[in-house]
């Protein structure tokens, strides 16, 4: 919303939420804090606020004021109730629709935004189809517009989409949202679909890029256990233009709020409209992602000599992927409580994440390290690199930050107690330094390691 308010300065844009401390926090005059870290998202929201941009509470006034409501809330997978672990919780998409049945006047275009499952926008149609009946002559026509931007480059994909979907059966709505994009989106890059075509292209876009990076992780096992090195596996492939470069890299898998949340419901829709082998097919793709994670726990635990309890760890990286502060389904989160499981005592060190959200991912407070054989996992947030690695066994790099890219190994491997392990799940450390500095790498798919 805020690139829109920024692109198209003709336009009112007003961000409305029920959470006053978190709209206070998007009207903070100290534009480095924001809610969200995205880089450059405070330059666009320092250039539209005030001017034709707006957070604010006021819901229904706001509704009631608008030609267009976007509908971006959260959809996250229910955890309990019919399709718990896999369906979306729509609970928050359907209040939205009421509230905008009960606020709208004259004819409002709704926009969903938020990543629905397929016939979700038939579910806000007839909400709003039953509000159309009062007799307060309003009108409404429901569109799906998924966002494929990605976090740490969001202004960036915002700002020079690949292509913009919209999907819907109202042609003059259609047109409506397309000359909003069309302030800075050639036309050709603005593609028009039914509404169902729409909402399932998400969900497939998000299936798609998940699968790489699971088949990925899967040949880096393999080349873990052949000698072959997964980078070189990639290059060699992801020159077939059929196959291209992007989304190839081995890593600890992927995180995120999308893909994993994605594919399950993709997974729960195929099994409702009867199709158990290709919700099988998809399923596999979040088995492996899991067992990946485990995976790395596991061989930490076998290269320090079967046990890493009250052993101390360095864990480099909690987000789920550089330049962002976003912990959701990070694998950062699996793999250290596979560790704490295990007694060990984590210090983790991200440069953006706070100590009070690694808490909550770990649904475990930090605590001094004490009571080294007890037994007891701990962990506790370091606020320097050294930090963390003083006394260590190990150090595992789980996000990709880039200042972890060019980090002086032989400094911090006098820090650590010898043997000491680098586990590095994101192939960032260089390993010929690492080596140098007599400390023992495993390297993501590395068979050479
Ligand atoms: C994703 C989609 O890319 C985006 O189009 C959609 O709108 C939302 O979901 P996002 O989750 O923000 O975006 O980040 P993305 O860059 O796709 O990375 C997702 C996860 O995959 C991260 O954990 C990342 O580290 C991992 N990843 C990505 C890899 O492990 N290897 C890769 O080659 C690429």
């Amino acid at each position: 919303m805020a690139v829109i308010a920024d692109r198209c300065p003709e336009i009112e844009v007003t961000v409305v939420d029920l959470n006053q401390a978190r709209i206070d926090a998007w009207n903070d005059a100290d534009l480095s804090r924001l809610p969200v870290y995205e880089p450059g998202l405070d330059a666009v929201v320092g250039r539209a606020r005030g001017r034709n941009l707006q957070f604010s509470t006021a819901v229904e006034e706001s509704i009631a004021a608008a030609d267009m409501v976007f509908i971006s809330v959260n959809t996250p997978t229910k955890t309990k109730g019919l399709g718990a672990g896999q369906a979306s919780d729509l609970r928050w998409v359907e209040a939205c629709a009421r509230t905008v049945a009960e606020a709208a006047t004259g004819h409002t275009i709704v926009v969903e935004k938020s990543t629905l499952p397929v016939r979700t926008a038939a579910a806000i149609q007839t909400i709003l189809e039953a509000a159309q009946r009062d007799d307060r002559g309003r009108s409404f026509t429901v569109l799906s517009n998924p966002e494929f931007l990605a976090e740490g480059t969001a202004i960036g994909d915002l700002e020079a989409p690949d292509r913009v979907l919209i999907g819907g059966d109202d042609a003059g709505s259609i047109d409506a949202l397309a000359q909003i994009y069309g302030n800075w989106v050639p036309a050709e890059r603005i593609l028009r679909t039914n509404l169902w075509s729409s909402e399932l292209s998400k969900l497939t876009a998000n299936a798609f890029l998940a699968q790489r990076i699971s088949s990925i992780n899967s040949i880096a096992a393999f080349c873990e256990a052949t000698g072959a090195d997964v980078r070189e596996v990639a290059r060699a492939i992801g020159t077939d233009s059929r196959i291209g470069p992007k989304f190839l890299q081995a890593g600890p898998g992927f995180g995120g709020s999308c893909f994993q949340k994605d594919i399950l419901n993709l997974v729960y829709l195929c099994r409702h409209f009867g199709l158990p082998e290709v919700a099988d097919y998809w399923e596999s793709v979040v088995a492996l992602n899991t067992w990946q994670q485990h995976r790395i726990s596991r061989l930490v635990v076998e290269k320090l000599f079967g046990t890493v309890t009250g052993k101390r760890l360095a864990v480099l990286g909690f987000a789920f992927k550089a330049d962002t502060n976003d912990t959701r389904e990070a694998p950062a989160i699996r793999i250290c409580r596979d560790l704490l499981e295990e007694g060990a005592q984590l210090a983790i060190h991200d440069p953006k994440v706070s100590s009070t959200q690694i808490a909550r991912d770990l649904q475990i407070e930090a605590s001094p390290h004490t009571d080294a054989l007890s037994g007891t996992g701990n962990w506790a947030m370091a606020d320097t690199i050294e930090q963390a690695v003083v006394g260590a066994d190990a150090v595992l790099i789980l996000t990709e930050w880039t200042h972890y890219r060019s980090l002086n190994w032989q400094a911090l491997g006098d820090l650590m107690r010898r043997p000491a392990w680098v586990f590095d799940a994101r192939a960032v450390a260089d390993p010929q330094q690492v080596k140098a500095s007599g400390l023992n790498l495993w390297r993501v798919g590395d068979g050479e390691g």
